[in-house]
């Protein structure tokens, strides 16, 4: 029997077969899509990651190959070898790359079986995201998700290029260090050599791509991948990865014109389409304002409104309240929502309360049939100064929340995205960039009674508001921005302080004491003693940008081997218990194990 050998190594891929290659001997090598019996003929699909080619055997193939193609299942790994020739007229498949060809095999060779695998290996598949997840190296076997990976990988050589060819140099930086006390929860890492004490995984390579600048690489980029213990959402992951960046000598619009650059390029490139820099900007009182959001997604208008002028001394008491307690009444009017049934209305209703909101105030006018939640505690006039301001016209739907500002923008930004994608109202299409730009450097929380920063504890202020950190630290702005694309926050940095007189005025704001800033962190304020350049820098969410840019909503779509919704890994099954030897080298007695509770 002539059997695939060693020396027929690959000559193609599959998905690279056409007509040009009529006549030509090829090799190929793959897994079997599926095979067909056809009696006096076998056809078999073979799939690689560039796509599937059909092998023929019939009355002129070797006895001994055909009897073996006959046994070939789904999955079995197979080497095959012979003359590509043209499908003939009526055989061709239009839906194929290949369809026009098939492979006429008269070297073969199975180089694995498989049993039938759980789910099927095709496109789109519907089958549960836990056993896709158990089994993720088959999962991983389909196109779609094949495709997601590979364009990873070609986002990254991108990113590497570009920056590479801007200057930027790629270091590495640690992943065991010192735990950090601000951000998210750390994942700690216990130390064999000193019991009782730990390192941390990073959340990201901040203040090590600092420490870079001060030693004067003055431009590092770096693939980094960070790590947060937080709860998991579909745009977050325990561990994700960071293009992550810092450059000194440089200011706001350096960073940012550098970065739209990037983008640029990537649209270029791989997105193969247009795109306008510069991105718009707006502040992040004007998003919030606007859009109720400090990540607006611009794709559409339904913009918020703010009512509590018009309705300060009206006769609805949740509305007055609102105003008198230093709240605000604000709303979104929907164009064509009064077609909205009351039950979709009430649902909507249930939808702002999960964000804090007490109730939700609502007005509909269907063709002069006018239906409302509060039209019956207001004077005609009044009623009508509500419509006004709203611009509510025929056949619309105004939804009001009365509030104290934090909540009545977490609910009406949520909420605006919701009808949004309720009503078919946002254009796929679109690529929306945006930088939002002066955040609050602090925020208050009031659960612990103290200021935490809002993006991390080195973003510099503006250098206007520094007076206020001991008046009113609430109201100083930060040099820090966001890239926004499509409601997604996509990237965020900031400009460092660089200056030890700044940096302890900034723990102070935050109630790190001196001997706390010490301990925490010494290192950095005995570095600022040397000759810091001033510098700022920026990171991308990688698993983010991936999956906006492939039109996919969950960031897992685009991770080979992604943790579930509670930071466990199906597939190998962890976290997992530890050896009891290993933890007594570590020092570490286990007394609470969720397995015995
Ligand atoms: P930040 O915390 O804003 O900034 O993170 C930067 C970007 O990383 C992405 N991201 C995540 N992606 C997936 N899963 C997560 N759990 C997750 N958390 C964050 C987001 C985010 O915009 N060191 C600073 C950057 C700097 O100042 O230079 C930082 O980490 O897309
Ligand atoms: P009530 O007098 O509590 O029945 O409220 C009348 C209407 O006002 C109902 O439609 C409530 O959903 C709505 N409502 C209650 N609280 C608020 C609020 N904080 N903001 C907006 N509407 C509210």
């Amino acid at each position: 029997m002539a059997s695939f050998e060693k020396s027929d190594k690959r000559t193609h891929y599959c998905g690279t077969l056409n007509a040009e290659l009529i006549g030509q001997r090829v090799n190929v090598l793959g897994w079997c899509q599926r095979q067909r019996d056809l009696g006096s003929l076998i056809f078999i699909d073979l799939r690689d990651r560039t796509g599937i080619v059909q092998l023929a055997f019939d009355a002129d193939t070797d006895k001994a190959i055909f009897d073996n193609a006959f046994g070939v299942r789904a999955e079995y790994v197979i080497a095959a070898s012979g003359i590509v020739r043209s499908r003939g007229e009526g055989a061709i498949n239009p839906n194929m790359a290949t369809g026009e060809v098939e492979i006429a095999v008269d070297r073969f060779k199975i180089l694995a079986t498989a049993q039938t695998p759980p789910f099927a290996i095709v496109e789109n598949s519907d089958v549960k995201p836990e056993l896709r997840l158990t089994h993720r190296y088959l999962d991983l076997r389909r196109p779609d998700l094949q495709n997601n990976i590979i364009a990873r990988s070609e986002i990254v050589k991108i990113a590497r290029d570009y920056f590479a060819e801007n200057g930027f140099i790629d270091i590495e930086t640690p992943n065991l260090i010192k735990p950090t006390p601000e951000g998210a929860r750390d994942y700690l890492v216990p130390s064999r050599v000193h019991n009782g004490k730990f390192y941390a995984l990073p959340q990201s390579p901040q203040l090590y791509k600092q420490l870079l600048m001060y030693s004067g690489f003055d431009r590092y980029f770096q693939i980094a991948r960070c790590f947060r213990d937080e709860d998991l959402r579909a745009d977050r992951q325990p561990e994700f990865t960071q293009i992550d960046l810092e450059l000194s000598f440089a200011d706001e619009d350096d960073i940012i014109a550098l970065n739209e650059g990037f983008i640029k390029r990537l649209f270029d490139e791989f997105m193969h389409m247009p795109l306008e820099t510069p991105f718009k900007r707006i502040t992040y009182a004007e998003a919030m304002d606007r859009f109720g959001s400090d990540k607006p997604d611009t794709r559409f208008g339904m913009e918020l409104t703010n009512i509590s002028d018009a309705v300060k001394n009206c006769g609805f008491g949740v509305f007055t309240n609102a105003v008198e307690n230093g709240g605000s009444v604000r709303g979104i009017t929907v164009p064509g929502g009064a077609s909205m049934s009351r039950k979709e209305i009430d649902a909507l209703v249930e939808f702002v309360k999960t964000y804090g909101a007490k109730g939700l105030a609502w007005y509909k006018n269907a063709d002069g049939q006018i239906s409302s939640s509060f039209a019956k505690f207001m004077s005609e006039d009044e009623l009508n100064a509500v419509t006004n301001a709203m611009n509510a016209g025929a056949g619309d739907l105004i939804l009001i929340v009365a509030d104290k500002n934090t909540v009545v923008y977490d609910a009406l930004g949520a909420l605006r995205v919701h009808v949004a994608k309720k009503m078919n109202m946002i254009d796929k299409n679109k690529f929306n960039f945006l930088w939002v730009t002066e955040f609050p450097l602090l925020e208050y929380s009031e659960d612990d009674g103290r200021f935490y920063a809002k993006h991390h504890p080195f973003t510099m202020p503006f250098e206007e508001d520094i007076p206020l950190l001991e008046s009113d630290p609430g109201a100083v702005r930060a040099r820090a921005y966001d890239i926004v694309l499509n409601g997604t926050e996509l990237g965020g940095g900031s400009i460092r302080i660089h200056t030890t007189e700044l940096q302890t005025k900034m723990f102070e704001a935050l109630g790190i004491g001196e001997a706390e800033a010490e301990e925490k962190f010494g290192f950095l304020l005995e570095a600022f003693k040397y000759g810091v350049p001033p510098h700022g820098g920026l990171a991308f969410g990688l698993d983010r940008l991936v999956c906006l840019l492939l039109g996919l909503e969950d960031i897992r779509d685009v991770i080979a081997f992604p943790k579930v919704q509670n930071a466990s890994e199906l597939l190998s099954k962890c976290p997992a218990h530890a050896d009891p030897k290993t933890l007594d080298e570590l020092g570490i007695r286990v007394i609470k194990d969720e397995d015995s509770e």
